[in-house]
């Protein structure tokens, strides 16, 4: 029985090597191992060395993931598909049990050195390791990729705002040659593409225009494919959150200058709205791009504004304390809200009554006195009168002055309505200009 162990033991691997093939007896394992063999994938795969290889790219936006406009970045996440002719990566597919592509480890054979130009931080999502090759040797390697590139982003007409980035791809080392670049897709198609796009996020993907130049350097020629990414800002939130309240907030500032200028309550309002504009503001810029190029327009706005308030609130101040000293050099002057010149004339009123009461006592006297207490009471009196008129002149003064102040403060009215005019013309023209695209 011992010598039959041997002849048991190899019957039994021979059943098991036939029910289990091995990798090995796989047409695929076949032909990658006949492709791979003699593959050298440091040589750019052309039979003919003065032929360009051929590089055929796409790009499909799925996402605008930030838009920094304080470093004036944009990030987007994008489809990246390139695909190339491999002329050592051929086979005939009747031969391999019709085998019409497989797919081949990247870091095996050959691949085009494109990158993009404006990148600044480039961050490949999971790195795909596998590239399909068909038949006919084309390779075809996509991958997703999330972009953080240099863009001139422009606030200036936030909300409103339509931004225009461009993504630049070309060969690192290659000159047009070697590596050439073409479009995968027709470039209307690409242009209009906007069904891998998220739609739910503050930006909206207006179109990727795209063109083909050559680059010229003292390096040699390089092939570059450029995709503009213009995309814009849904405007409601801060139309809700910022536009409306700023208007609200204006239109109050406008109404303090209905209550007289005189009025002390009027620095206490304007006091008030001054404390308003500070805190929004500070929330604002919570909210509104931090751009260093060039500030926003409703920002210079309320700033402009706030320069009239605080204007017109030291001009107040400036009045109530022309008028308290006023009232400490002697008159007694209750400082209402009332309008001033009115005030001043009853004033004025009062003191010439008060005077002809004055004049009118001596003369019921005359008929009872002598001459010579007659003239000294003449003197007197045109003393009095004197110090009358001094006063008449005091508050005439008071009436220029207070006249001055009014006219000022109508003029600062009228800046006021001017700016908010031009507030609200800017607006809508540049409202006119986002939805014109
Ligand atoms: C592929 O192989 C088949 C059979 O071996 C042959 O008949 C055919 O001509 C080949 N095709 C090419 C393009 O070489
Ligand atoms: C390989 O892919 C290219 C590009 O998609 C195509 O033009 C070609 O016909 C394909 N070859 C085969 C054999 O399918
Ligand atoms: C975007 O900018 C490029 C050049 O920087 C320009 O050619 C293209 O027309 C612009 N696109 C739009 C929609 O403004
Ligand atoms: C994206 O949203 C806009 C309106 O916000 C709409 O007009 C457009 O059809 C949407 N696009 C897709 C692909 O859903």
């Amino acid at each position: 029985m011992a010598p039959l162990w041997p002849l048991i033991l190899v019957a039994a691997s021979g059943t098991l090597a036939i029910d289990t093939p091995r990798p090995r007896s796989s047409a695929l394992h076949h032909l990658t191992k006949q492709l791979l063999q003699k593959y050298h994938k440091d040589v750019r795969p052309v039979h003919d060395w003065t032929e360009a290889t051929m590089v055929y790219l796409d790009v499909c936006v799925r996402a605008v993931l930030d838009v920094d406009a304080q470093n004036q970045k944009l990030k987007t996440n994008v489809w990246y598909i390139e695909v190339w002719d491999d002329e050592f990566l051929s086979w005939n597919s009747s031969m391999f049990d019709d085998i019409s592509q497989i797919s081949l480890p990247l870091s095996a054979i050959w691949a085009p050195d494109i990158i993009i130009n404006e990148f600044v931080d480039l961050d490949r999502l999971p790195d795909l390791p596998y590239v399909y090759v068909n038949s006919s040797g084309t390779v075809k390697n996509s991958k997703s990729i999330q972009v953080v590139s240099a863009c001139s982003l422009e606030t200036y007409a936030f909300p409103f705002d339509i931004q225009n980035c461009s993504l630049t791809f070309n060969s690192i080392l290659h000159t047009v040659e070697d590596v050439d670049l073409a479009f995968l897709r027709s470039r209307e198609d690409v242009k209009h593409d906007k069904q891998a796009f998220s739609n739910d996020s503050e930006w909206e993907l207006l179109s990727v225009s795209s063109a083909y130049s050559t680059l010229r350097s003292s390096a040699g020629d390089f092939a570059q494919l450029q995709f503009h990414v213009v995309i814009r800002r849904r405007p409601l939130v801060y139309v809700v959150s910022l536009l409306i309240p700023s208007i609200f907030l204006m239109l109050v500032d406008l109404g303090s200058f209905y209550i007289p200028p005189t009025c002390r309550a009027r620095i206490v309002f304007k006091t008030s709205v001054l404390v308003g504009y500070t805190v929004f503001r500070v929330n604002m810029s919570d909210e509104m791009p931090q751009s260093t190029v060039r500030t926003p327009l409703i920002g210079i706005f309320f700033t402009v504004c706030m320069a009239f308030l605080v204007l017109s609130l030291s001009k107040s101040i400036l009045l109530i304390k022309f008028l308290h000293e006023e009232q400490h050099s002697g008159q007694e002057r209750p400082l209402l809200c009332l309008g001033g010149d009115s005030d001043a004339d009853g004033l004025i009123m009062d003191r010439r009554a008060h005077l002809d009461g004055v004049a009118e006592s001596p003369v019921s006297q005359e008929h009872q006195a002598h001459s010579r207490t007659l003239k000294e009471v003449l003197s007197q009196l045109q003393s009095i009168s004197k110090y009358f008129q001094a006063q008449d002149q005091a508050a005439q003064q008071e009436v220029g002055w207070l006249a001055l102040l009014e006219r000022i403060d109508r003029l600062l009215f009228q800046g006021y309505l001017v700016m908010l005019g031009l507030y609200a013309v800017t607006l809508c023209s540049l409202w006119a200009l986002w939805s014109r695209l």
